[in-house]
């Protein structure tokens, strides 16, 4: 393919462009079908580590690993040409130190052909954050509820909610951008909160659960879509009941096969013998 016929996806300087222009539009994706569907209507797709809850059945993210979110991101990135493509990085993949960060970033970044990394954590996790994007590692952070620290948070709850804990998430944000974060995702936080922040940083904020004030929202696909059972966050506006249509097809599909209504290669093809 000769270069000007090359399709460009927005990038992450164009989606830091965004900030006061237009919302950043984003979703979670981890398969070709769904990524191939969502592509032209969004600006950034999210390998998400919550593939582990939503794509494996298990209770938290903190068991997916490396080898298991490249392959998912390489069948995202072969599937889309528009939207700009971020990958979690796993529990216990980046926080030992910014070297095992690097490492590990850089192995996900080659493996899968994505166009950044989103990292979970504080103030603590910033010096990490610019020690990657010093080495050319686009860099999402994370911040508020964090998915990650279930253990130490003692469940998934919104944080924030005191002045001294919302202090701290706002010090957590303005440490990141300033380590060279391209954008944070604000997690689960009051919606005073989220705005504060949104107003105090230059580079955008995306929300989930946080505020229709940030520079833009990312939901899991899953949840507005209804597939995700009951299991769906209040903020997960539904778009459309899928779960019900793909029940409902695989009813009239079981049917179909029970009462011997299936085609033959002849019926397809028109073979005979
Ligand atoms: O893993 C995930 O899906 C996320 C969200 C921000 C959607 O981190």
């Amino acid at each position: 393919m000769s270069v000007h016929n090359q399709v460009k996806r927005v990038s992450v300087p164009q989606l830091v462009a965004y900030k006061g222009q237009q919302k950043i539009a984003a979703l979670t994706a981890y398969t070709a079908p769904f990524a191939r569907l969502l592509d032209d209507a969004l600006d950034m797709i999210l390998i998400g580590d919550s593939t582990a809850m939503v794509g494996y059945g298990l209770p938290n993210t903190l068991s997916i690993t490396v080898d298991q979110l490249a392959s998912h991101a390489a069948a995202v990135v072969r599937s889309t040409s528009h939207a700009c493509i971020i990958v979690d990085m796993p529990f216990g993949s980046y926080q030992e130190s910014p070297q095992q960060a690097f490492a590990n970033a850089a192995r996900m970044l080659a493996a899968s052909g994505a166009d950044g990394i989103k990292m979970e954590g504080g103030m603590a996790m910033a010096e990490t954050t610019r020690f990657l994007v010093e080495r050319g590692v686009p860099v999402l952070a994370h911040v508020g509820l964090m998915p990650q620290y279930v253990n130490t948070m003692g469940g998934f709850k919104a944080q924030g909610m005191t002045d001294e804990s919302a202090e701290r998430i706002l010090r957590d944000a303005v440490a990141h951008e300033q380590a060279g974060a391209f954008a944070v995702v604000l997690e689960g936080v009051a919606e005073s909160l989220g705005r504060r922040i949104t107003e105090t940083l230059a580079v955008p904020t995306i929300g989930i659960g946080a505020s229709p004030a940030c520079d833009g929202q990312i939901l899991v696909t899953e949840d507005i879509l209804g597939l995700s059972g009951d299991r769906i966050p209040k903020f997960a506006k539904q778009f459309a009941d899928v779960g019900a249509m793909v029940r409902s097809a695989a009813e009239r599909y079981a049917a179909d096969v029970k009462g011997g209504d299936f085609p033959g290669l002849e019926h397809c093809f028109g073979v005979k013998r």
